[in-house]
């Protein structure tokens, strides 16, 4: 399969480790391994220090499994699939697609939930917030599908507007659905990084037959370097097929990367809650910062997730003011042109530490801009 390059990652890999400051990332500051292992219990400790490095079991060890399971309804542990996030999208679009298959995706959007689809040969139509306030209407979505719509991608929290859905909202978005008997994947990255006054969704898969939850420790938890991430649907059909595809990319998953995850999970309050105080505080900050500086005062703080698209008002292109900023203060921002999304924008991500310091050196370099 050819495939167009990831223009987001692409973009990441020029800036990530050479600029200083990162004010774009999605996600929130990684933890260290001691902070890990000081959460474990005794026994989690033993499977630690017990590991060994083998090939592990292809869905994911079933003590992991049944770990990711707290979090949802559905309590089999053949719900459950494990492997990397990016490789959990690719092979669900491959395993429920054809090309002659009409796909509805959540837009501006990180760009994996369009491409494969693309790349697949489908026919896309993309379900775009009404305003730049970032409410994505039910309605837009209805009017969007056809006889031969097989697939709905979802993601909530949304990367990168900060937008949400009502629960409320996803009845309806379900109601649509199961009327047309399509799939829906729902991309829940962001999940329970909820910052706003909005109550949390459930996970798609507790609440449709034909729902299919991508979620993983990379946003919520602050451990994107282990690469984990888990798929949960009712659907275990579907779950066979993704195992079988898996056999041709990574096989199975990292040893020592599934007995941190399990320590995370069952941990979680210990990873979520400081992030989630991070993300509240910088957004306070940012929406004190963007009533001082013009160019970026229409500002909509997120409802959930880690991440704000944040409209500029300049002349140039958002690649442009991005590129010169990374040049001129070591300060990374992603442009709308790595979303593929119209209009000047960049994104701003509130999981960061430093952010203070990020505003401080933003606020001297917009002054002279
Ligand atoms: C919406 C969304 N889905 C999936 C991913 C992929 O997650 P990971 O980077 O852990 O592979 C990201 C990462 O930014 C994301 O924003």
């Amino acid at each position: 399969m050819k495939i167009n390059e990831f223009k987001l990652e692409r973009y990441f890999a020029k800036h990530e480790f050479t600029a200083k400051y990162l004010l774009s990332s999605s996600d929130c500051d990684g933890y260290e391994l001691k902070y890990v292992l000081a959460q474990a219990t005794q026994n989690e400790l033993d499977l630690w220090e017990g590991m060994v490095f083998g090939y592990t079991e292809s869905e994911g060890d079933p003590l992991l499994r049944e770990a990711i399971l707290q979090y949802y309804k559905i309590k089999s542990i053949e719900n459950v699939v494990v492997a990397t996030p990016g490789e959990l999208n690719f092979i669900s679009m491959n395993v429920l697609l054809n090309p002659s298959d009409h796909v509805v995706t959540v837009s501006p959007c990180y760009q994996s939930l369009s491409e494969v689809v693309n790349a697949i040969g489908c026919e896309l139509s993309f379900w775009e917030p009404s305003s730049e306030i970032w409410e994505f209407d039910p309605a837009d979505l209805e009017k969007l599908i056809q006889k031969n719509t097989k697939l709905i991608i979802l993601n909530f929290p949304h990367n990168p507007t900060g937008g949400y859905l009502t629960q409320e909202q996803l009845d309806e978005v379900v109601r649509i659905a199961r009327k047309h008997n399509i799939y829906i994947f729902s991309d829940e990255m962001y999940h329970k990084l909820i910052t706003g006054s909005t109550s949390e969704l459930p996970p798609i898969a507790d609440v449709y037959e034909k729902g299919v939850s991508l979620w993983g420790t990379s946003k919520s938890f602050g451990l994107a370097g282990l690469r984990t991430g888990w798929l949960v649907t009712q659907d275990a059909d579907f779950l066979k097929k993704v195992i079988a595809y898996k056999d041709y990319l990574s096989i199975c998953n990292s040893a020592p990367s599934e007995i941190l995850s399990i320590i995370a999970l069952n941990h979680l309050d210990a990873f979520l809650l400081p992030n989630l105080e991070k993300i509240r505080t910088n957004i306070e900050l940012f929406d004190a910062f963007v009533t001082e500086n013009p160019i970026l005062s229409s500002f909509t703080p997120p409802k959930a997730g880690s991440t704000s698209f944040v409209p500029l008002d300049i002349k140039t292109s958002s690649l442009a003011f991005s590129n010169q900023m990374v040049e001129k203060t070591g300060i990374m921002t992603v442009p709308s042109e790595m979303f593929n999304h119209r209009g000047k924008y960049i994104r701003v991500g509130f999981g960061r530490a430093n952010f203070p310091e990020m505003l401080e050196i933003l606020g001297q370099y917009l002054k002279t801009y």
